[in-house]
């Protein structure tokens, strides 16, 4: 399929997928994001990819937020349908049966912030700002950062982020426990990269239950045994599991399929 505002590329089993606006400091679009929902399905439904790493063009900007130029004269409706398909994209990012990586090379503001935090892990080079500045247009986040920052940094520090505007660099961003690493500007697709090999090697059946799992806990707001309990089971019936303890008890290394 080809794109207009964004890239992909295959390497092994990781699809990168790039926000291509450098020029707008990539920020969202309406296409935009309707291309990144895209890839991410695509990305999804193909057997040979299972892991995805989602970036931005340049050096300056992962994402600067939602493309402010294409919403400044929109109706309460057309704000709210607005809303609507970021939550759809970004949701189908969180819920994903396959791990997405956000590689954040700079600016994550607003709309980036969030589409950072629809991801399951993240890596911030340390140039990196983080922000959700949509009080400062008049607005609040409506792509999920009045829900999911609190869930990932608590509420005191998110509500202070969301009522101030205030950025915060990459290396606060780790200490908040916003992002899993901090790497040189340089070395931050090889660090996504590394990652990505790790979960690579594993049964991908037991990746997609853990996401499941977790995601349920966030959904439902509650702990959720239940679904851990039916996942476990599930794994049971899998080739991979055969495959991964037959492989620890003839102390070898399991060769997954995905089945
Ligand atoms: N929407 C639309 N265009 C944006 C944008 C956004 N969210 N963020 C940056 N751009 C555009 C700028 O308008 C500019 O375009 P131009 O060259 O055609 O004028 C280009 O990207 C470069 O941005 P610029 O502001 O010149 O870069 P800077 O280094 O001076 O500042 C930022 C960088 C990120 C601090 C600044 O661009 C900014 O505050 N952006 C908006 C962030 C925001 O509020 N996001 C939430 C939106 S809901």
């Amino acid at each position: 399929m080809t794109y207009q505002n964004i890239t992909t590329e295959q390497n092994d089993s990781v699809c990168t997928i790039t926000v291509n606006r450098p020029d707008k400091l990539n920020a969202l679009n309406k296409n935009t994001i309707y291309e990144i929902g895209e890839a991410v399905k695509n990305a999804a439904n193909d057997d040979s990819v299972r892991v995805i790493i989602l970036t931005g063009a340049g050096t300056k900007a992962f994402v600067a937020g939602a493309d402010i130029s294409e919403f400044n004269s929109f109706s309460e409706s057309e704000g709210a349908a607005l809303a609507q398909h970021g939550h759809d994209v970004f949701g189908s990012i969180e819920n994903c049966s396959k791990p997405v990586i956000a590689a954040i090379n700079g600016f994550a503001l607003g709309g980036g912030c969030e589409l950072a935090m629809a991801c399951h892990l993240r890596v911030a080079s340390s140039n990196a700002k983080f922000g959700q500045p949509e009080v400062k247009l008049g607005l609040i986040p409506g792509y999920g950062g009045t829900q999911r920052l609190p869930m990932l940094i608590g509420r005191t520090k998110a509500l202070e982020l969301l009522m101030t505007a205030d950025m915060i660099g990459a290396e606060e961003a780790l200490s908040l426990g916003l992002v899993n690493y901090v790497t040189s500007p340089e070395e931050l697709m090889a660090k996504c990269k590394e990652m990505a090999a790790k979960i690579v090697q594993q049964a991908p059946m037991a990746i997609s239950g853990i996401i499941r799992c977790v995601n349920e806990f966030y959904d439902k707001g509650n702990r959720n045994f239940q679904t851990e309990i039916n996942e476990f089971g599930k794994c049971f019936v899998t080739e991979d599991f055969t495959e991964g303890t037959t492989a620890f008890l003839e102390k070898r290394k399991a060769n997954f399929k995905g089945k």
